[in-house]
Order: C-alpha cells, then structure tokens, then sequence
C-alpha cells in the first residue's frame, strides 16, 4: 500500500468571486521509502499542497478530497490524533529556518520538544536523542546550546531536518528546503536530506521549483503548473524526456542544479503563470504554450498515461480524448 495517497485534492483560498483555487484535482501517491519532487514556477501552489499533507493550511482554505497517510485520512483525522502524526507520521522542512525556529530558545531545546511531548521521553533521554541527531546532521553535540542567530543559515537548515527527524517519521515533507541558501550549501544540505531518508527508509516529497533538483534526488517527479498536476512519473524521464510541454520548458530551464537566476524567470519560457483567480479557458498553459493548438484554447486536457508510469496532461500526449 502506497503510504501517502492524494486523491482529487481541491484547495480554494477564501470564499466568492476573490476565490484563488490554489490546488485544483491532485491525484498522487508515494510508496514507502520512496521519494517524490514536486516541481513548477511561483504560484503553482507547491506549498499548499505541501501543507496540506500536514494539514497545516489557514483556516481561510477550503479543501475537498483525500490526503491518506497510511491509510489514514489528514483532512479527518481528530485533533489529538493529527498532532501525534505531525510528528511520528510526517514532517515538514521549511525554507526559512530563521522563521521556522524560535529565536528565544535553544535549538536543542526545541529539537527536544516534540520528543518530550509526543514521546514522553525523559530529560535526560532527550537530550541524549538531540545529541545523536545533531551528529546525524553534521553538527556537533555541543551546538545544542546554541540560539538560532548564532548559526549559519545552513547550519539552521540542518537543526530543522533534525527536528523533522526526531520523531522517527514515517515521511517528510520538504518545501524549497535550501532555496535560501547559496548554491554550494543548497547541494550539502540536499545531499544530507537524501542520505538520511535512504538511510533511515523514510518517504520523501521534495518541493523545487528547479527541476534539475529534483531530478538528482527524487525518484518519481510530479511537475504542477496552475494549481494541477500537468506531469508525472519517474523522474529521469521526466527530467529528459518530458511529455509535456511545460515540463519540457521547465527541463530546458534549470540545465544547471540550482542555478539561482532560472528561479523567477526560467529560461526560453517567456511570460508567467496565470492567476488562479483568473485563469484562461481550455488548457491554463495554452497561451504560452509553443506547441498549443486550437482546441487547447478551449479543452483542458485530463492526465492520461503517456508512457508505463508517466502521466501528462496534453492533447498531444498520445492516448489523450482530443
Ligand atoms: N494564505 C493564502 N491566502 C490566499 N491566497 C494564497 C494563500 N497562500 C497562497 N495563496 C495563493 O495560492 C496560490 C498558490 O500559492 P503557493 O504558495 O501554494 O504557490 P507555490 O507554488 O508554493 O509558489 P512559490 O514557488 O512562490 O513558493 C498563489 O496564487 C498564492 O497567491
Ligand atoms: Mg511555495
């Protein structure tokens, strides 16, 4: 059984005609162990979906669908039941640690938290656990004493995963987790997370806007555009050979791994996402699309099977009704 199980997830932002339909029908798994990237431009609506899978969205967001963890539905679940899968279940890394990590307190206090909360752990079994994961992350014991500010934004970035590991989730859920940093330390820090995972047999869901990243780290890659899956499938594949046509932009886009000036204007794709406000008829990629067709202006293709375990959503994928 896959552990995690989207199915036609709709996330609308606020209520009548200001409506911004963030998340528009997701249908994705993730099997256990396995890791998935989520790629697309700004705006595609990567974090709310990310968010989502922990239920962490503002009360102003309306959702239909289904998010199982394991079986079990998120949107759901009770309350009591929800916290203790924050943790043990699933775990999010965010990009701004700085915000992330409370500047009053110390990092080994708060990756200490969850365990004396949710585990019931000891103090002094706590602080042996924080220790270990400190070493797993790269950083010595000793920085358990350290403040927020006293770190390096990569160093940060590390006391985060170490927090999203101290519960021994089963999945961890990591949006744009390096973007802040400078390219060298972004590849550390990926590397670091991927190790991990692999190591400890955790599932992945990676969330770039860059491609290439995802292609290095992730087993299957799911590239959204205007709040839907427009591709899916494993990852090499979609990385050089994708069926779609905004995929296949967003491949030519980021030929380097994060390459820092392809992150708000990719390259050879001109013009922007639409807003999900206001989005064109027939296929949301239509009017900047090289390939685009008369019919695309008013179809808006489903996601078909392209090729065994690759999904696009393109009426020129093979297969497609129009
Ligand atoms: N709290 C909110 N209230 C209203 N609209 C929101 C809210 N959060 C996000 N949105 C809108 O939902 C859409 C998707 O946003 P989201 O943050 O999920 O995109 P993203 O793909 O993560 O983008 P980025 O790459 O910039 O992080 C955007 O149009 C955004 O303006
Ligand atoms: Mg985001």
């Amino acid at each position: 059984m896959s552990l995690l199980t989207i199915r036609d997830l709709h996330i609308t932002y606020g209520a009548g005609p200001t409506a911004v339909p963030a998340v528009r029908g997701v249908d994705l798994t993730v099997d256990p162990g396995r890791k998935l990237g989520i790629a697309g431009e700004s705006g595609c609506g990567k974090s709310t979906l990310a968010l989502a899978m922990l239920r962490l969205l503002p009360a102003t967001a309306r959702l239909s669908g289904e998010i199982l963890l394991d079986g079990e539905d998120v949107l759901t679940m009770k309350w009591g039941r929800l916290r203790a899968v924050r943790w043990a279940g699933a775990s999010i890394v965010f990009q701004g640690a700085m915000h992330s990590l409370n500047a009053v307190h110390r990092v080994g206090d708060q990756i200490a938290e969850p365990l004396l909360v949710h585990r019931q752990a000891s103090a002094a079994a706590a602080r042996k656990r924080v220790g270990a994961l400190l070493e797993q992350v790269g950083l010595p014991p000793s920085r358990a004493s350290a403040y927020p500010h006293e770190l390096s934004g990569g160093q940060r970035q590390r006391v985060m995963i170490a927090m999203a590991l101290a519960c021994d989730p089963r999945l961890i859920v990591a949006d744009e987790p390096t973007t802040a940093l400078d390219v060298m330390i972004q590849a550390q820090i990926l590397r670091l997370l991927e190790r991990l995972v692999t190591e400890q047999d955790i599932s992945l869901v990676m969330i770039s806007h860059d491609l290439a990243v995802l292609a290095d780290t992730c087993d299957r890659l799911a590239v959204m555009y205007a709040g839907r899956i427009v591709e899916e499938g494993p990852a090499r594949d979609v990385y050089d050979a994708a069926r779609h046509p905004y995929g296949r932009a967003l491949s030519a886009a980021f030929p380097r791994i994060g390459d820092p000036a392809s992150r708000l204007a990719p390259r050879g794709l001109p013009g922007d996402p639409p807003d999900p406000a206001a989005l064109p008829p027939g296929c949301t990629f239509h009017p900047r699309c090289p390939s685009a067709l008369e019919t695309c202006r008013s179809e808006d293709p489903p996601l078909v099977q392209a090729a065994p375990g690759h999904r696009a959503a393109c009426v020129l994928t093979p297969g497609s009704p129009a």
